[in-house]
């Protein structure tokens, strides 16, 4: 959604700014702004991405060596210069940047105009600085204005606030945000005798892509938690202090980062997706060879409980119908797999906690932000449900809110569509498949998954063809793909990467289904994909096939084995038979991606939607 950073040390923050917030555009952006201290607090915004802003308005000129900035992806108020943010309270003393939702800004913003306060934008957000101006006219300290104001707020927030002293503060509440610091001690407490953390600088972003190149040190906020940054006595160093929900000053744990975080270029690829993408060479091995002892502890929960729920959104709600597949094939558990946002309508997950005395959720989320999974597992947790998790960032507040969680390892995913993350979930739920069914005394296959290198590598070969196909099918309006069984849920991924990043309307049909009412859609102009492997699915396949083709439509078969009807092949290797669905998503990764580039998209930056969702 937006993305926050801000700094304060011994550098311009500026430059600081514009680099971090480029970096976090994954997280969606239709406008951007920052705002510095130098003297006096200067505010620079405007509409467009960032590198487009910064060469209109010179950003990154700004001078002072604490700033805040933003980049905002709009839920209330139009996209337009006024509503991009920092906001200025009324006397331009306070700027604030804000990701998430205040649920009660009407009311709060209706109260605030009759006392006097001019509203500059529509935005939800603008309220935090007067809010903040309001309370630094009452004889409170910071600690208590900070405890007042977050009384005040409801719904979902994390931001900064400038103050034209220079200091920053800050909140969270079921939106991130992380402090990373350079060479932090906690040395001594400030002239009130509380906790402190000294640091020669402070950053404070959205994700910690944005200043890992800096520091791998971090401070984690909690929910409700709050911060004051100030330089020290000395000025050579800042200050840092985190209040908890009460507005006591509290001694936070320093968490030292794994620097894989820092692998975030593109290297030789043209975009962010066809890097991760071609990086399923290796991620699928390295997330099915996840920590032992972790998976020993996951393992433990899975057996002990006696109703199962896996849940995700988007691509990771896929995953979890594989886990689904997997779970009862493998190793005989069944489960439900509901989708996040439907959660809290699901009759079944009620049920499961009437009815069961061990109830388990898998949350799965690549992101481990995603409000709606969020949601999932606080009302599960309501339920007495246990939580286990499947992540791509262990720090993640979805990984902190569960009783366990196993990390897929796939390294940053930066391009907005899922693409490793979703085969690294895939291999993991393998994994995991697999040792519950040795735990329950069952004998399951041996997969190979260390031929993975070379299967992935296969089908990567076959690109310069796929690219052919999809300057074939470039200009069509709908594409239907087909499959059935566990291939099912990958035709729902294949439709989901079309329509983000080639912006076609595409479906993932159970072939049997297809007479049941789309085949009236079917004509000359269809293009249809079938997932048509040589297993028990294929016999009918070829039924719904020949149905599609006697219609008039153009077959792509995603197969290990020809077939007369198909119009191009997408040839899968003939890899083993269980293992197979994690390979038959890569083709449809890559159409997706050329699709995108030939009908003149931006794969790495769909339009409308954003990495990270963290509103409901
Ligand atoms: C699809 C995609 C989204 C995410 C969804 C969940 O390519 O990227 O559908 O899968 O927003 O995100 P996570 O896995 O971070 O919870």
């Amino acid at each position: 959604m937006c993305s926050i950073f801000a700094y304060k040390g011994y550098r311009d923050a500026a430059p600081l700014i514009v680099k971090a917030l480029s970096r976090m555009e994954y997280r969606g952006y239709d406008s951007v702004g920052i705002a510095t201290y130098d003297k006096t607090i200067m505010v620079k915004k405007g509409v467009g991405n960032v590198s487009y802003v910064n060469s209109r308005l010179n950003l990154d000129r700004l001078h002072g060596r604490v700033g805040i900035g933003h980049t905002r992806w709009a839920t209330h108020g139009a996209v337009s210069d006024t509503n991009a943010h920092p906001h200025l309270s009324c006397n331009g003393t306070i700027a604030v940047v804000h990701n998430g939702i205040v649920e009660n800004y009407a009311t709060l913003r209706h109260k605030l105009a009759s006392e006097g306060h001019v509203f500059s934008s529509d935005t939800d957000s603008e309220v935090i600085a007067h809010l903040l101006e309001d309370a630094l006219t009452k004889p409170y300290s910071y600690d208590k204005m900070l405890g007042k104001l977050l009384n005040i707020l409801n719904g979902s927030y994390s931001f900064v606030a400038l103050i034209n002293d220079g200091m920053l503060v800050g909140a969270r509440y079921h939106e991130p945000l992380i402090i990373g610091l350079t060479n932090p001690s906690k040395d001594g407490n400030n002239n009130n005798g509380d906790d402190c953390i000294y640091a020669d600088e402070c950053f404070i972003a959205s994700d910690v892509l944005a200043f890992i190149e800096y520091t791998d040190k971090a401070v984690f906020l909690a929910d409700g938690e709050s911060f004051l940054v100030n330089y020290a006595d000395t000025k050579q160093r800042v200050m840092v202090k985190i209040l908890d929900r009460d507005g006591n000053a509290t001694n936070k744990e320093i968490t030292q980062i794994a620097w894989e975080f820092a692998d975030v270029d593109k290297g030789r690829f043209a975009h962010y997706t066809l890097k991760e993408i071609h990086e399923q060479s290796y991620t699928i091995d390295r997330a099915f060879n996840a920590s032992s002892d972790r998976l020993r502890e996951l393992i433990n929960v899975l057996i002990n409980a006696d109703r199962i729920i896996v849940t995700g959104s988007g691509s990771s709600y896929h995953a979890a119908l594989i886990a689904k597949h997997l779970f009862s094939k493998l190793c005989m558990l069944s489960c439900d797999a509901i989708v996040a946002s439907e959660f809290i309508y699901s009759i079944d997950a009620y049920a499961y906690a009437n009815n069961a005395s061990k109830p388990l959720l898998i949350a799965i989320s690549q992101s481990g932000e995603t409000a709606d999974v969020l949601n999932a597992v606080r009302i599960a947790r309501g339920k007495n449900f246990k939580i286990a998790s499947i992540v791509n960032a262990p720090l993640s507040t979805l990984a902190r809110a569960s009783d366990t969680y196993l990390s897929i390892n796939a390294g940053p995913e930066i391009g907005v569509a899922a693409t490793k993350s979703f085969t690294a979930q895939m291999a993991l739920l393998y994994r995991i498949s697999i040792e519950v069914a040795k735990d329950k005394g069952m004998s399951p296959p041996a997969l190979d998954i260390g031929s993975s290198n070379l299967y992935v590598e296969r089908i990567l070969g076959a690109e310069a063809y796929i690219s052919d196909v999809a300057e074939s099918i470039k200009n069509v309006n709908s594409i239907y793909i087909i499959a059935k069984g566990i291939h099912h849920a990958i035709a729902l991924e294949g439709a989901l990467k079309l329509k983000e990043l080639a912006y076609v309307h595409a479906e993932g049909i159970h072939a049997g289904e297809l007479k049941h009412g789309p085949l009236a859609l079917i004509d000359g102009k269809s293009i249809v994909i079938a997932l048509n492997p040589m297993d028990d699915t294929y016999g009918e396949m070829l039924t719904s096939i020949h149905e599609a083709k006697a219609r008039g439509a153009c077959i792509i078969g995603v197969s290990d084995s020809r077939c007369s009807m198909y119009d191009f092949t997408l040839a899968i290797p003939r890899v083993d038979r269980l293992l197979y669905p994690l390979y038959e998503v890569i083709p449809l990764q890559l159409l997706a991606y050329h699709m995108a580039l030939k009908r003149n998209c931006n794969p790495d930056y769909p339009r409308n939607i954003a990495k990270s969702v963290t509103v409901k």
